[in-house]
């Protein structure tokens, strides 16, 4: 038996793939490496001594789906394909719904008709949209804020669906927050394409050199030091979170939806202070007015995950900032130079 992980090249499937293979079960990665080199599972490989095998197709092609079912008895999936750039989804929405929606259908399908029905949802907290209430509690009303945001909303509602009308179906959603941070040992890590939107990434190209300075977007929020507030989560945490959530969907029919967070924010100052400190470095910054879109804080109340998944965070900000520098220091351009 082996779990498939869709999309399982990239950032959080190369790291959950790792984990699930740790933890003595089998792995099965399909994913159109879109946003992902086949280097990432060549590591994970030899970090982990075992074989991944990489199926390179979509995951709206049924065609590819099915040979991955005909050829390995698979009983769970984790459906982490999906393009997930939010301001790219605002230029082109089509290309989002078309890709988010088609990949979450196909595969629901697929499973279906090879009798599997485990499936683990990556959703985000972005489907909380412009909520002021914190921590976010997995009963809070839903809306979101851009087309990214809904192909998650959708697939969600998709999923919660099918499994009221298939009571075979064990669906777990988890709703990231902010995943940051790479394996300790540096092999693995977060190879964003372009300018990376997100502020971790973007800080470890600033202190390689590749990026002049940081840009602090706003100041003048109403949190501690007026900086946006974010609740930071070590993927190799959240990649665990995965492992508890197959748990779950094992002996739970229907849907559930757990947030993954450490329930605690921290603000752009702060992670860059921490990463100053951690790592003995500089991170040249420049406070420039606010993104828009951006709200002031966002964190979880991780409680239901703890009680039901058995499961929290327990890396600190410092490990976060040390790991993240230690795979950008030794992958300075990714995994595109790799031998
Ligand atoms: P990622 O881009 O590194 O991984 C997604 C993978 O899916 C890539 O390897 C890509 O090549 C593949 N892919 C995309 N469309 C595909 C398709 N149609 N068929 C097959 N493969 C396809 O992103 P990630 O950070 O690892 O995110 C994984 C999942 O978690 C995504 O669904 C993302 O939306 C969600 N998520 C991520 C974050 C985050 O901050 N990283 C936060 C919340 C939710
Ligand atoms: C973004 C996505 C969200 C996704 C999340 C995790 C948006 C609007 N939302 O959220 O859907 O789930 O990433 O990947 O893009 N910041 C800077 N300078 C930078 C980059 C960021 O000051 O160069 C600040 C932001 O204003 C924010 C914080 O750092 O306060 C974190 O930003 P980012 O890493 O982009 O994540 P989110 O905005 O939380």
């Amino acid at each position: 038996m082996a779990v498939l992980l869709t999309g399982g090249a990239g950032y959080i499937g190369s790291h959950t793939a790792l984990c699930i293979l740790n933890a003595g079960q089998d792995v099965v990665v399909l994913d159109n490496l879109s946003n992902a080199s086949p280097e990432a599972l060549r590591r994970v490989s030899e970090l982990t001594g075992k074989d991944v095998p990489l199926f390179v197709g979509d995951c709206a092609d049924k065609d590819a789906l099915n040979r991955v079912f005909d050829q390995y008895k698979i009983d769970q999936v984790i459906h982490f394909a999906g393009l997930k750039a939010v301001g790219e989804s605002v230029a082109q929405p089509l290309r989002y719904y078309r890709n988010n929606l088609d990949a979450t259908l196909t595969l629901c399908e697929v499973m279906q008709a090879h009798q599997c029905f485990d499936l683990v949802f990556s959703s985000s907290a972005t489907v909380y949209g412009t909520i002021q209430e914190m921590p976010l509690r997995e009963t809070f009303p839903l809306g979101c804020t851009n087309p990214y945001g809904w192909t998650k909303f959708m697939s969600e509602q998709i999923l919660r669906d099918l499994s009221h009308a298939d009571e075979r179906f064990h669906v777990v959603l988890l709703r990231y927050f902010n995943p940051v941070g790479a394996h300790e040992s540096g092999r693995i890590g977060e190879d964003p394409s372009g300018i990376p939107n997100n502020l971790m990434p973007f800080i470890c190209q600033v202190v390689s050199g590749r990026r002049k300075e940081l840009s602090v977007f706003g100041n003048d929020y109403p949190t501690r030091d007026g900086t946006g507030v974010r609740d930071y989560i070590h993927v190799m945490d959240l990649a665990e979170g995965h492992l508890a959530a197959l748990a779950y969907a094992r002996e739970h029919a229907g849907t559930e939806v757990f947030n993954l967070g450490t329930g605690v924010g921290y603000s752009v100052l702060e992670l860059v202070h921490a990463f100053e400190e951690v790592n003995g470095v500089r991170v040249p910054y420049r406070v420039t007015p606010r993104r828009p879109g951006d709200i002031a804080t966002c964190y979880a109340d991780p409680a239901k995950a703890t009680n039901l998944l058995h499961w929290e965070a327990k890396r600190s900000l410092a490990d976060m900032c040390r790991d993240a520098w230690n795979w950008q220091k030794n992958n300075p351009n990714g995994y595109h130079e790799a031998q």
